[in-house]
């Protein structure tokens, strides 16, 4: 089954303390970051669409969650966006206090919520709009919605930890921005950044470290390709990869470039591939790409296959298409950016190929234009 996804960029953002609490349990917040952080902060807020935090850091710490700097606003403001980012906040309860400021301060408010939740939500008169996402709340509905009707492309997460948990462990999160505090709680019954439950294998990726006077800024990147019909947020990296390898490819008028990276369940890339690569005129990206592995290489049945463009169902090149290919060598997922236009072959569909012997097909087509980049000359 292939079905478009459009989410947000999900940038999480959270200070942590050296044994990896949020908070500790007195009333009072503690404050975890430095002055300079917090000015950090302020300006990722500010290059942000929206502004999430769940129904629990409202209650717990009652934030304003605003950009703090005219100078950024007035930047915005000149970008052609809101003087503030949306605000959004989660909860399944609907049980929110009209009373905290983040109803009162900075721009327009958003609330998720469940069916009965949004009954509850509604009667309490927030300043905000309520919106019902079905009998539970679900994240990629959510993100979907903000995509469509908010126009939110950039989301920056500030926690708590059930929001932070639930969106590593599904995948959906592009970016952690960790910040490490130099004191210790020690209270086993404060809040953990992240909870227990399954994450999607494998390391996440270190992208930057930075000291910030006596705090430790991490960047990390997920690295995990999605599970089944759903996409990750990694997914989406790896498919950007595979577009931009299309470029390496040597021009061609009567084919396309293509490139393919192939990612195991943990996140390590197993191999990547170009059309025409190394000097064969008619390889293709996916099949250069399997070439490059031992057919018996225990990772290839958790593994994705990210290609560009649709892997092909015919070929006059070379009696197997890659498809076929993908099959044998018993993968179960792949990702691409482009539907095979009938420019070479008459019956394009590979997709279709792979999808009736049980294969996930995801079809992320944000990626298409990038897909195309490289094949600009064919379509003129
Ligand atoms: N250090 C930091 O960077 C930082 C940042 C933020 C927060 N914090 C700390 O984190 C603590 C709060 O964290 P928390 O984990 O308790 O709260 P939270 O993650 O902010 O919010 C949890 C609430 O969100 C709603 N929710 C979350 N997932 C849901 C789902 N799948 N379906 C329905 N509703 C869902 C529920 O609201 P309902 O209860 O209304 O159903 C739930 O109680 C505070 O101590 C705060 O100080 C620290
Ligand atoms: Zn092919």
């Amino acid at each position: 089954m292939s079905y478009p996804y459009l989410y947000p960029y999900v940038l999480l953002s959270a200070a942590v303390s050296l044994d990896g609490y949020l908070d500790d349990t007195s009333p009072e917040r503690l404050l975890l970051s430095s002055p300079a952080d917090f000015d950090r902060v302020d300006e990722v807020r500010a290059g942000v669409d929206a502004i999430l935090v769940g129904a629990g850091t409202i209650r717990a710490d009652n934030p304003r969650l605003l950009v703090n700097s005219p100078e950024r606003r007035t930047v915005r403001v000149a970008a052609g966006k809101a003087e503030y980012p949306l605000k959004v906040t989660v909860s399944g309860s609907g049980d929110l206090d009209p009373a905290a400021k983040f109803w009162h301060t900075g721009g327009e408010k958003v609330v998720y919520t469940t069916e009965k939740g949004a009954v509850r939500a509604r009667s309490l008169g927030l300043a905000a709009d309520v919106v019902p996402l079905g009998p539970e709340l679900d994240w990629r509905r959510l993100l979907e919605h903000l995509h469509a009707e908010r126009g939110v492309r950039r989301l920056m997460v500030e926690g708590g930890g059930t929001i932070h948990t639930q969106l590593l462990q599904q995948g959906l999160a592009d970016e952690l921005q960790l910040v490490l505090a130099p004191l210790l709680v020690g209270d086993p019954d404060a809040p953990r950044l992240f909870g227990p439950g399954g994450y999607q294998g494998g390391r996440l990726r270190l992208t930057e470290t930075r000291r910030i006077e006596d705090v430790v800024l991490m960047r990390y990147e997920p690295t995990a390709p999605g599970a089944g019909p759903l996409p990750s947020a990694a997914d989406r990296r790896w498919l950007a990869l595979a577009c931009d390898l299309a470029a390496e490819c040597p021009p061609s008028r009567t084919a396309f470039s293509v490139g393919a990276v192939i990612v195991a369940a943990d996140g390590t890339e197993l191999a990547r591939g170009h059309s025409r690569e190394a000097g064969d005129p008619v390889v293709h990206a996916e099949e250069a790409a399997l070439a490059k592995l031992d057919p018996a290489d225990p990772r290839l049945p958790g593994a994705t296959v990210y290609s560009s463009l649709e892997p092909c169902a015919h070929r006059s090149s070379r009696p197997t298409p890659c498809a076929r290919l993908i099959l044998d060598a018993g993968v179960r997922r792949v990702v691409t950016a482009w539907r095979e236009p009938n420019t070479f072959v008459t019956e394009a569909d590979g997709t279709g190929l792979l999808a009736a012997e049980g294969v996930d097909v995801v079809v992320l087509p944000e990626y298409e234009e990038r897909a195309q980049v490289a094949n600009l000359h064919l379509s003129g």
